[in-house]
């Protein structure tokens, strides 16, 4: 524990920065010869770096895949030919403008926000909104002869992109089109210094918490919120140092949410966080003076990280609030549990919902204990934890566990690969291979399990490899863990910009909020703020849409209680709540305020239509029928069946979601009898078939370049059959996503390349390292790439710092400081 310095070593900065210029220069990714494969139009007048010599240089040819075609891809800086429609998006209200209301020093709710007038349906959370928001952009009144004219563009003719320039030449659809659009570099620029300046000067302390031990709180609440010590040694409660700081606003011109948005599941977006202030209580800046950051409250303490034992101070921290938990819930967790599959009886006793315990913030009742929630961060053994991961790993546990009086619990949940080693049957083991895979600082929050546990588990799937059985491991968790009512399983490559309390407990909230009715059809679209307008006007056009679609058969009626799968053998058990009327009585009442079974951060939808990769990855719906995989095809891709068209089924994308009991009792079952299916497919079915609830919560996701309104509506919210060229023929009503020209096909999926959040985009990593000044490369369409962050990018003072609102970002990988590209 040492207190900070006054004054900065300004050669530390120096050597960092030739470092990384050295590590530009000699890095493997600069391997490339892209330039050389260019027409000579795009090559510039170069920049100061002259990254084109070192392209040059390296000779080797680029191992293009989904991973790598965004930083390969050079674009054309051909000017739009088709006029008006490819002009900048035309935006509602841009974000900034519908946050320059005051805030009240808790951030928490939106104190001192307009509340509007007219009554809202129950899907909406609070909404902040207070201008009105414009109509979306006209439509381009014949859309075929708009993408027609969009497809004809500069498209470059080298090779080793991927997907290749030159499959769409004559096709009715081009991945790659969107390459071109204007890059928007309004969030890098949105620095601390474009805040209103009274704001800039006045960090406050952020603490998006329930007003603990009041009268009201403890009228529903057993027990009493009791302040837990963190990592500097100092309660909660009376240590600043450990707070995270925001300020009230957000930089003028910062871009709109492309999908999803912050007053719709109920987020802050009128605070913004820079680097210190966000992580500046984690580590961050640690090695940094103050005064040299203008308006930055450093930590007055930096405590000795690695000495940290943040296991100890949860399970401390759940003791000294043990009173808000049930009995069962208040012991430490068992980190090696018997892997014994427990008899029916137990089971079921694991998985059942005690009735003593609350099962959201929102449903009326008398007082209860709290819910617990635990988050399994998946890691395996070889993983490289760089010092980011754990920075952001220090932040989930203090935000979600220690802050809030341990209604959270942060586990490391490492997966041991070799799954020969009796991690099980032998502590010394165990813990030597803890001590090989995991950092000193997140040991003892780390719980080890391996594949050896299923074969005895689920001996009739025939599979149970991670990769496809992602959640297995969970099931397992739940049953040996019942003190856990729900559980998050989140990665080692999500970011959180913002405050994961606030997040985490608005998403849920969002989720409860739910009404059943037509949550399917509305689970499978996205919200494109530019094409749709507002969200009300965006949900009751879904609503008339899929009512209408459905009257005249073009889709399946609307989702109504469990779907159980009719040829299953054994038969399906639904452990879903059967209806408690009918479709047409009810008012959007039956399931609001009931606790999701499911959430995802991404869409789900039906992906028969598709050719989405894993969508005939299914295990013995059909009995015995399943895909084998041997050592030289570990995929199967070959595998299919004619019967699968009619297995109902849902996917999601991207496996950070969260489960309830229930939902993971059901998927134990199903895997008990022997079915399974991938896992993006596996979950949501099941809920699907069960008649659980699962809720696609439209968290804010933002797009790295200009994409006009019709063509984001062409790509993102369409339902059509495709001709030969993969044209669009004819739309079906209310199949969002779900029909041949699906984003989700293997290579329209690169459509996802520029979003905040998908599973493979490239945007993220860059944001998040330009946010917190590491080195990046830009590059704008048939320009050379720029280098942009790192040492004096910011200012002087650093007072051009990226602010942002709370963001949710992946993948952010391979997170180490000079790593300009992974
Ligand atoms: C970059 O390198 C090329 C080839 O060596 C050279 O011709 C050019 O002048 C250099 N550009 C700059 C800006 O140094
Ligand atoms: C902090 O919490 C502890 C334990 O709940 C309590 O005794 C103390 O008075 C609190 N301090 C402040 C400043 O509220
Ligand atoms: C309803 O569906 C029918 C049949 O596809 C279609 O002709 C009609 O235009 C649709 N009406 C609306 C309001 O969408
Ligand atoms: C739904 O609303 C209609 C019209 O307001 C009303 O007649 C009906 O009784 C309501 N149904 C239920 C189940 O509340
Ligand atoms: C697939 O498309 C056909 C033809 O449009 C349609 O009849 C069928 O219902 C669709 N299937 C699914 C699962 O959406």
């Amino acid at each position: 524990m040492i207190a900070r310095a006054p004054r900065r070593i300004v050669v530390r900065f120096v050597i960092a920065l030739i470092l990384v210029f050295a590590v530009v220069l000699n890095s493997p990714w600069t391997r490339g010869n892209i330039y050389e494969q260019l027409p000579p139009l795009f090559k510039s007048s170069g920049s100061s770096l002259n990254l084109s010599d070192t392209l040059r240089a390296g000779g080797a040819t680029i191992q293009a895949h989904v991973e790598d075609a965004l930083q390969y891809a050079i674009p054309a800086g051909v000017p739009h030919e088709t006029g008006e429609e490819t002009q900048d998006v035309r935006l509602p209200v841009p974000t900034s403008r519908l946050m320059d209301t005051n805030l009240g020093e808790k951030a928490g709710a939106n104190v001192g926000l307009e509340r509007p007038t007219k009554a809202y349906p129950p899907w909406i959370t609070e909404p902040s909104r207070t201008a009105p928001i414009a109509p979306p952009s006209s439509r381009p009144a014949d859309m075929k002869e708009y993408m027609k004219k969009m497809l004809r563009w500069g498209r470059p003719t080298w090779d080793g992109h991927w997907p290749p320039f030159k499959d769409y030449i004559n096709m009715g659809y081009d991945p790659n089109r969107w390459e071109e659009f204007k890059m928007d570099y309004r969030v890098y620029e949105a620095g601390h210094n474009d805040l209103d300046p009274t704001d800039a000067a006045d960090p406050f302390a952020y603490k998006p918490f329930p007003a603990y031990n009041t009268d009201d709180w403890k009228r529903r609440w057993h027990g009493e919120h009791v302040a837990c010590m963190g990592p500097r040694n100092l309660a909660l409660n009376e240590s600043t140092d450990d707070v995270v700081q925001a300020y009230r606003g957000i930089p003028k011109d910062f871009p709109p949410v492309y999908a999803g948005g912050y007053d719709v599941v109920g987020l802050d977006n009128d605070v913004c966080f820079d680097r210190y202030s966000r992580y500046g209580p984690y580590g961050y800046g640690d090695d940094e003076y103050p005064d040299n950051v203008r308006h930055w409250k450093a930590p007055e303490i930096i405590p000795e990280w690695r000495e940290v034992r943040w296991g100890e101070l949860q399970d401390d921290c759940l003791v000294r609030n043990q009173k808000r938990f049930r009995p069962q819930a208040r012991t430490p967790t068992v980190k090696i549990p018997s892997t014994v599959l427990p008899e029916p009886e137990v089971a079921s006793s694991a998985f059942a919902i005690p009735i003593d315990t609350s099962k959201s913030n929102i449903e009326s009742r008398e007082k209860k204990y709290h819910h617990r929630t635990a988050i399994l961060i998946r890691a395996w053994t070889g993983y490289h934890y760089e010092e980011n991961d754990i920075t952001a790993i220090r932040a989930m546990i203090s935000e979600l566990s220690l802050q809030s009086g341990g209604e959270y619990q942060v586990f490391l949940y490492v997966h041991v690969k070799d799954s020969s080693i009796p991690i099980f049957q032998d502590q010394a083991t165990y813990d030597r291979i803890l001590r090989e895979n995991v950092p000193q600082e997140l040991r003892d929050i780390a719980i080890l399990w391996s594949e050896s546990i299923f074969p005895d588990w689920y001996p009739k799937v025939m599979d149970w490899q991670v990769y496809w059985q992602q959640f297995m491991c969970l099931q397992f968790f739940s049953i040996k863990h019942p003190e856990f009512d729900y559980i998050w399983n989140w990665e080692t490559d999500a970011r959180y910009t913002g405050h994961h309390y606030h997040f985490f407990e608005k998403i849920s909230e969002f989720a409860d909020k739910q009404p059943r009715k037509l949550l399917w059809e509305r689970n499978k679209r996205y919200y494109l703020p530019s094409v749709h307008g507002d969200y009300q006007s965006f949900i009751e056009q879904t609503h008339k849409d899929v009512l209408n679609a459905s009257a005249h058969s073009l889709i399946p009626p609307p989702v109504w209680g469990p779907r159980p799968w009719a040829r299953a053998e054994p038969p399906q058990k639904p452990l879903g709540p059967k209806p408690p009327m009918s479709f047409e009585a009810d008012n959007f009442t039956w399931g609001v305020n009931e606790p999701a079974d499911f959430i995802t951060l991404l869409p789900l939808w039906d992906p028969r239509n598709t050719t989405w990769s894993y969508k005939d990855k299914i295990w013995n719906y059909l009995p015995g029928v399943r895909p084998i995989f041997t050592p030289d095809d570990g995929a199967a891709d070959w595998f299919t069946h004619p019967d699968f068209i009619s297995i109902d089924r849902r996917v999601f994308i991207n496996t950070v979601v969260r489960f309830s009991k229930r939902m993971l009792q059901a998927m134990h079952e199903e895997n008990l009898v022997g079915r399974s299916m991938q896992a993006e497919m596996w979950p949501s079915t099941v809920a699907l078939q069960h008649g659980l609830k699962a809720v696609y919560a439209p968290h804010p996701i933002f797009n790295d370049r200009h994409w006009p309104t019709a063509y984001s509506e062409a790509i993102f919210d369409t339902a059509s059959s495709v001709d030969e060229q993969g044209a669009p023929l004819e739309n079906r009503q209310g199949a969002w996503t779900e029909e041949a020209d699906s984003p989700y096909n293997h290579d329209r999926e690169f459509n996802f390349q520029g979003w905040s959040w998908y599973y493979a985009s490239r945007f993220p990593r860059n944001l998040y390292r330009r946010w917190l000044n590491w080195p990046i490369v830009k590059q704008d369409w048939g320009q050379e790439e720029k280098l942009d962050g790192g040492s004096g990018f910011d200012g002087k003072l650093q007072e051009k710092r990226m602010c942002m609102p709370g963001m949710l970002l992946h993948p952010v990988k391979r997170m180490k400081k000079e790593f300009v590209k992974p």
